[in-house]
């Protein structure tokens, strides 16, 4: 038998940490000069194999490139001329770090490598963590001031989380995230350039145009074959991946919170700590970095994976700023007859809030609307047999509001600028201790008080002339803002055990592993067009789980691109995330009332599937793609087929589904046909399709033991 090797460890001996997983494991040295350099990240080796591995080296080191081997985080010191993970200031001008020899502590799963500046009062830890049953390695970094009172303070101009590095391939090819409002997560898969390439948001906010997720392959790798290594960042705000290939064909990349200019000062004693970024290996495509991904976010992320998430019904695309509680009561009882769990009051009900340009920051209902407040209406969902739940936007003001009148200090801004309105709003500077309080107070009163369950947490803007007057260190807003957003998220679940949250910024522009620590889901996007939205679902599974991914069913023709489609294609798109309602639902006909309850009850049916399965991405000719959930066990199975646009004279295809086993029988739980395991896996199911376009279908497979 072959000794179990622990899943961290570190042999003074060699200088060699490794870091083992299910399916991979993560190498490092740490060099005699002190500084940890990347050895080994793939498939599993075994110790005697790990030390044939040569020491990590420049392979063009001339007087040039001295000491370019891969650091685990590069400090901008020596000669290394590539992207830097830490870059420090030091009172007397000088500038960069040379650390000591380094010393290593294990605890319970986690490494963390000590080192100390040779000179300075400086110490940072590089900390790795490897959790049971998941081959994500998280890294992060603590920098500290160790110094005195008489020391200078130490301007911290970079520290990043964590830097990678690929071995050398025969080539290198990224895949990552672009879009905007309303386009949010289009993949796109390029070759990398001979350079550096920068993702990053200077925005404030996760953003929608980018997102901090990469994946690396040598341009070969597909869904279900191939090696990638992937990662991504868990940090809400402004954020930078660097992505180094160089001419000698190595690639590595570095990132972390905040964009290129900012900095922070340490003081004696003060301590920065750097959010996780996480990392996989797999030798199994992109299909299983996904499927590793979202074991990982529903295993160590999300704080609550196991409950189901409920069918919303939400009220924004049907009544926009007109909200009432007549009128919302009307759509509450149609949604509950259709099968709604959840009624979500969205924007419009508080302050002077009937139109985008006042009322943001009054978080009081609107007493025309509201003449009781939202109680009776919070009782009257309740009585149905819903969770009651309400949009907020508590990062961001009208000028035109109580609030602003009250403490126009209290925004991001720079008395010398003019500040950019966005959507007729600024945003609250919730680094200042008292506005986080004031926030807190205002959303536990709120949930308090109206028998809230649930809140949608929206945040419509960029930050932009983000400066705190008469603050010494201003650029702290940026990570304390996102900090102070992470701890009364926490702090409203902690105090309200059922409360539940979905992180929503204009749509999917602030959705990372750092809110979905303390969110259920994200609403992925205001685009509900679902023939967009495959697009969209599709990106956004790279990353996240199904069951954090919210998808209604609006109305036809689509608000945002005019497309007419049929319900039942609107309903089998929103199927592969966690279902909801959105459209009007009092100029929907009877007909249409009696077959969106039908595809409810349908849902629920495969929603253990869907929110807790494991997810297959598929695809046919002639643009039919399709999703495969499937359980744990393999003893259930649900397929949803797409085809937007159909071709004259060709046939529906035959979708295979290599998910399944080639030994077993299935039964269709709908049509009660019986299949051989074998025959859909490797010749595909006739996909029987409705003519004409937006055609889909729900599979409903269930294992069959004859
Ligand atoms: C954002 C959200 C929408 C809706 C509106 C309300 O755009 O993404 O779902 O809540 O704000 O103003």
């Amino acid at each position: 038998m072959p000794a179990v090797l622990p899943p961290v460890s570190f042999d003074p001996a060699r200088g060699v940490a490794e870091l083992r997983t299910p399916n991979s494991l993560y190498a490092l040295r740490v060099d005699a000069d002190g500084s940890p350099r990347h050895l080994y990240w793939g498939p599993p080796l075994d110790r005697a194999a790990l030390d044939t591995l040569p020491a990590p080296h420049s392979p063009a080191r001339s007087s040039f490139e001295a000491e370019a081997a891969a650091d685990e985080l590069a400090p901008q010191s020596g000669a290394r001329f590539g992207p830097a993970g830490l870059q420090v200031r030091f009172a007397d001008g000088t500038r960069g770090a040379q650390w000591r020899p380094a010393e290593h502590r294990i605890t319970d799963g986690e490494l963390r490598i000590l080192l100390t500046d040779r000179h300075f009062p400086l110490a940072a830890e590089l900390c790795y963590r490897v959790r049971p049953d998941s081959d994500v390695i998280e890294r992060w970094t603590e920098l500290r001031h160790t110094g005195g009172p008489d020391d200078g303070p130490i301007t911290v101009d970079r520290l990043d989380s964590a830097s990678w590095t690929l071995p050398p391939l025969s080539d290198y090819r990224i895949s990552h995230l672009v879009g905007g409002w309303n386009s949010e997560f289009q993949l796109l898969r390029d070759r990398l350039p001979v350079t550096e390439t920068v993702l990053t948001s200077r925005r404030g906010l996760t953003g929608h145009h980018a997102g901090p997720w990469l994946a690396l392959d040598d341009g070969s790798a597909t869904e279900e074959h191939g090696e990638v290594w992937s990662t991504t960042l868990a940090w809400s705000g402004s954020w930078r991946i660097t992505v180094h290939r160089d001419p000698v064909g190595r690639t590595t990349w570095t990132g972390g919170f905040g964009h290129e200019g900012l900095s922070w000062t340490l003081h004696p004693g003060e301590q920065l700590t750097t959010p996780v970024f996480a990392g996989l290996h797999t030798s199994h495509g992109f299909g299983a970095a996904s499927r590793a991904w979202h074991d990982h976010v529903r295993a160590h992320v999300l704080p609550d994976a196991e409950h189901d998430r409920p069918v919303v019904y939400n009220s924004w695309e049907a009544t926009h700023f007109d909200v009432d509680h007549r009128g919302q009561l009307r759509l509450a009882r149609r949604a509950a007859a259709l099968g709604a769990e959840l009624f979500v009051l969205d924007d419009g009900w508080f302050g002077a809030r009937r139109h985008d340009r006042a009322g943001l920051g009054d978080w009081t209902p609107h007493p025309g609307a509201f003449p009781d407040g939202l109680r009776p209406l919070a009782d009257e969902v309740h009585r149905l047999g819903m969770a009651f739940g309400l949009w907020v936007e508590p990062e961001m003001v009208n000028r035109d509001s109580d609030l602003y009148r009250a403490h126009p200090d209290w925004v991001v801004h720079s008395p010398t600028r003019t500040a950019t309105e966005l959507r007729h709003q600024l945003v609250l500077n919730f680094a200042r201790p008292e506005v986080e309080a004031w926030a807190l107070r205002t959303l536990d009163r709120l949930v308090r008080d109206n028998g809230v369950d649930w809140l949608k947490w929206d945040a419509n803007r960029a930050f932009t002339e983000a400066a705190w007057p008469g603050r010494p260190d201003p650029d702290r807003l940026w990570i304390d803002h996102t900090r102070a957003v992470y701890r009364i998220m926490d702090r409203l679940r902690a105090d309200h055990p059922h409360l539940r949250i979905e992180a929503c910024a204009g749509g999917g522009g602030r959705v990372d592993l750092g809110i979905l620590a303390r969110t259920d889901q994200a609403w992925t996007s205001d685009n509900t067009d679902p023939v967009d939205r495959i697009a969209i679902q599709h990106g956004y599974s790279q990353l996240f789980p199904a069951a954090t991914m919210a998808a209604w069913i609006t109305d036809s023709p689509n608000g945002a691109t005019g497309r007419a489609t049929p319900l039942r294609f609107r309903a089998h798109v929103a199927m592969a995330g966690v279902l909801g309602l959105g459209g009007d639902l009092t100029a929907w006909t009877e007909d249409e009332l009696a077959e969106a309850a039908d595809l409810v009850a349908r849902y629920k049916r495969i929603r253990p599937l869907v929110q807790r399965g494991r997810q297959y991405r598929l695809s046919a000719p002639d643009g039919v793609t399709a999703v495969h959930y499937a359980a744990a066990d393999g003893t259930e199975h649900a397929v949803l087929v797409w085809r937007p646009a159909t071709r004259f004279g060709h046939q529906p295809p035959a979708l295979r589904l290599p998910a399944l086993d080639a030994h077993a029988h299935y039964l269709d739980a709908d049509t009660g046909l019986r299949y051989s395991g074998a025959v859909l896996r490797h010749r595909g199911i006739d996909l029987d399709l409705p003519a004409g376009d937006c055609a889909s279908r729900l599979i409903h497979l269930r294992r069959h033991h004859p």
